[in-house]
């Protein structure tokens, strides 16, 4: 039977050792020195960053973040959207295009609920059409009662991911032209999100992919400028880029998500040495459930965790007192989506034994805690520590 939230939440006080496998962890602790690190960063390159929810997926800790300093978040979806202002969270940028008129009629249902207590909605586009019909959909809602709320727009420019976005240049321009014929709309700024760059491996290759998407940004801003407009803000970045874009003098806002649980894949890069050292935060507690001479076999497959970007690692937390966190000398190999393979990494390493706990680093932290309608929430350490709260996935399949 599914474990109802009323029963885990008995779990509250409990030692980490009474969480059942296999469960999504949250150490509380690396969240907060993640957060604070940063805060720390954005602080020292005179940036604001908003961090995407689209990694939590939860209201709650959004609210962490913006308590941390955070200006508020980005979500990708409505449905996300939605979620995080029932949740509290005032301050919602949809960093992404969003077309069809019955999500814009809710886009802009959003927009005047958060201007009625005080907060903003933001959104991307990059087509006209799309500017019209969310120019359309908050009309509508004008019209139908809704007060007088305007949508903060940003046109977003394509800095070499090829996926939304315009070519930067004269198209761009047009289209703040096109936003400022509505005036249920506002030109914020312009999106500049080049998610390739994130995870490239080479810190060098990293810098020299966002020195272009600078170039793009910088040509693009001087046309529009040069119509007597002005370019208030530029959005973009991730985990593994922003140190470039933070120190490019040129965007004014970071996005990162990521950063805050430190998933597999990003610990793989090559660290920048401007980047702060973000900790994994975010693991799947996971038993041997059999175990032989050469190979054991764990209790998370990959209905625990995704393994898009690769397959999970393995934490070793021999003693967590150090906050070090190193890895374990063994391996995990896809066993299907019930069952994980662990094999030692190296000869003369043991196989781990029966009922043992291993702790998993997810390779990628957003669809993982996607699969999750809860997270268990740790202090103290994941040997010693105690269970704080249980957090849930309020955004869990908000995928509209
Ligand atoms: C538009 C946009 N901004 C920011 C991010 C955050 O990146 P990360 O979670 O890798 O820090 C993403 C991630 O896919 C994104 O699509």
């Amino acid at each position: 039977m599914k474990i109802p939230l009323s029963e885990l939440k008995q779990l509250i006080g409990q030692p980490v050792a009474a969480i059942d496998t296999p469960s999504l962890v949250v150490d509380l602790d690396a969240v907060t020195r993640n957060l604070v690190r940063m805060a720390e960063f954005a602080r020292k390159h005179e940036v604001r960053w908003r961090a995407h929810a689209k990694a939590h997926k939860s209201s709650t800790l959004a609210k962490l973040q913006v308590q941390a300093g955070a200006v508020g978040v980005c979500v990708q979806k409505t449905a996300e959207a939605e979620v995080m202002v029932a949740g509290g969270v005032t301050d919602v940028y949809i960093s992404n295009q969003v077309v069809a008129p019955a999500k814009l009629a809710r886009v802009a249902a959003l927009a005047h609920r958060l201007a009625a207590e005080h907060g903003q909605l933001a959104i991307a586009v990059d087509s006209a059409e799309g500017i019209q019909r969310l120019a359309r959909a908050m009309n509508e809602a004008r019209a139908a009662g809704g007060g007088s709320a305007v949508i903060d727009v940003f046109v977003e420019i394509d800095v070499g991911q090829g996926r939304c976005g315009v070519p930067p240049g004269r198209t761009a321009v047009t289209l703040v032209h096109e936003i400022r014929k509505h005036p249920p709309l506002r030109f914020a700024g312009l999106q500049a999100y080049n998610g390739t760059a994130q995870h490239i491996r080479s810190a060098q290759e990293r810098r020299a992919l966002v020195g272009v998407a600078v170039q793009d940004i910088v040509f693009t801003r001087k046309l529009i400028e040069a119509e007597g407009i002005p370019v208030e803000l530029i959005t973009g970045a991730g985990t593994g880029s922003m140190v470039g874009e933070a120190a490019s003098g040129v965007y004014g806002e970071l996005q990162s998500g990521s950063f805050m649980f430190m998933d597999a894949d990003y610990a793989a890069n090559e660290r920048d040495a401007a980047q702060p050292h973000f900790e994994h935060a975010l693991f799947i507690k996971t038993q041997i459930m059999s175990s032989g001479l050469q190979h054991a076999v764990c209790d998370a497959g990959h209905k625990s965790h995704a393994i898009d970007s690769g397959m999970p690692a393995i934490l070793s937390i021999v003693n967590d007192d150090d906050e070090t966190q190193t890895e374990s000398g063994l391996e995990y190999f896809n066993g299907g989506d019930e069952h994980g393979i662990v094999r030692p990494a190296r000869s003369g390493l043991r196989v781990p034994a029966l009922d043992e706990t291993l702790w998993l680093i997810p390779g990628h932290c957003d669809p993982t805690v996607n699969l999750h309608d809860h997270m268990i929430a740790v202090k103290g350490g994941l040997a010693k520590g105690r269970v704080e709260r249980i957090i849930r996935v309020d955004a869990r399949g908000a995928l509209t």
